[in-house]
């Protein structure tokens, strides 16, 4: 994957095309970028090709039906695993109708925010999660052993790795599934949320009952999903009032404050 802008004067290559020898044209200029290297190999002016215009290379990884990028020249680190191999799992990925007019931090703090869980979702917990949140350079973690209000008992262990990505590991009601939401940010202040829901085939269940448990965990994840949507919608955070029962949000707020920039650019954005 390349970034985005021509480096004549900035028109975004999205709306150019690719030629049939494999170059990346510009619709401004006409301006002509290697499909490999990115590099630039051809001006229509004939003027000489600039020899430090190559467009950025960004490392791309396809897991799970979903194409990541790192938003850097070197990933910082891995897309996150289930706690099983890839191939023993029934998945469905896909995405969530609506953008959310958040960026994609402010979703991924639904998760450290600890209070929420027991007053928006109502969870009954069995655990205090405060006591066991593991924190590594680019990802946090915690357990939930929580009733729900609908039922079924979670034991779960979500986490968040880099500032968009949320994954999770865990059990309802003793059986296990994985549920991830894998945010891109299409423009600032908007998400767009990609989903991954998955399952182990049980002995002797068929595949139309494994597909009716990935459902029910998808619907309800999606329940619990829905409940934080309108709360994202009308979110305005100020800082200055956080209290002792924020304490694993407020270190999520300087994780995500002192979260190293990767992008090649980053020292010349805002
Ligand atoms: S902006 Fe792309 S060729 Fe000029
Ligand atoms: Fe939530």
């Amino acid at each position: 994957m390349f970034s985005a802008y021509c480096l004549h004067v900035g028109a975004d290559l999205s709306i150019g095309k690719v030629t049939d020898s494999g170059n990346i044209r510009c619709a401004f200029h006409g301006w002509e970028y290697d499909g490999e290297s990115g590099q630039c190999a051809y001006l229509p002016s004939g003027d000489p090709v600039p020899p430090r215009a190559s467009l950025y290379r960004f490392p791309v990884v396809e897991r799970y039906g979903i194409v990541f990028a790192f938003n850097g020249l070197t990933p910082r680190f891995s897309i996150p695993e289930f706690d099983h191999p890839e191939d023993s799992l029934v998945l469905k990925s896909g995405t969530f109708a609506d953008r959310f007019q958040v960026d994609p931090w402010v979703i991924c703090a639904n998760t450290p925010d600890l209070l929420h869980v027991t007053e928006l979702h109502q969870f009954d917990m069995r655990n205090d999660p405060y006591e066991d949140v593991t924190w590594q350079d680019y990802s946090a973690t915690f357990p939930i052993h929580a009733l729900t209000p609908a039922g079924p008992v979670l034991d779960i262990r979500p986490e968040i790795h880099g500032t968009n990505l949320f994954h999770q590991n865990g059990t309802v009601d003793g059986r296990w599934f994985g549920w991830s939401t894998w945010m891109g940010i299409p423009t600032p202040g908007q998400t767009t949320v990609f989903y991954t829901i998955c399952a182990r085939p049980e002995p002797d269940e068929t595949p139309e009952q494994t597909g009716e448990f990935l459902d029910y965990v998808l619907n309800l994840e999606m329940s619990i999903a829905s409940e934080d949507v309108p709360v994202f919608a009308g979110m305005h955070y100020t800082p200055g009032n956080l209290t002792r029962g924020d304490r694993v949000l407020a270190r999520f707020f300087e994780y995500l404050r002192t979260f190293p920039r990767s992008h090649p650019s980053a020292d010349f954005l805002n």
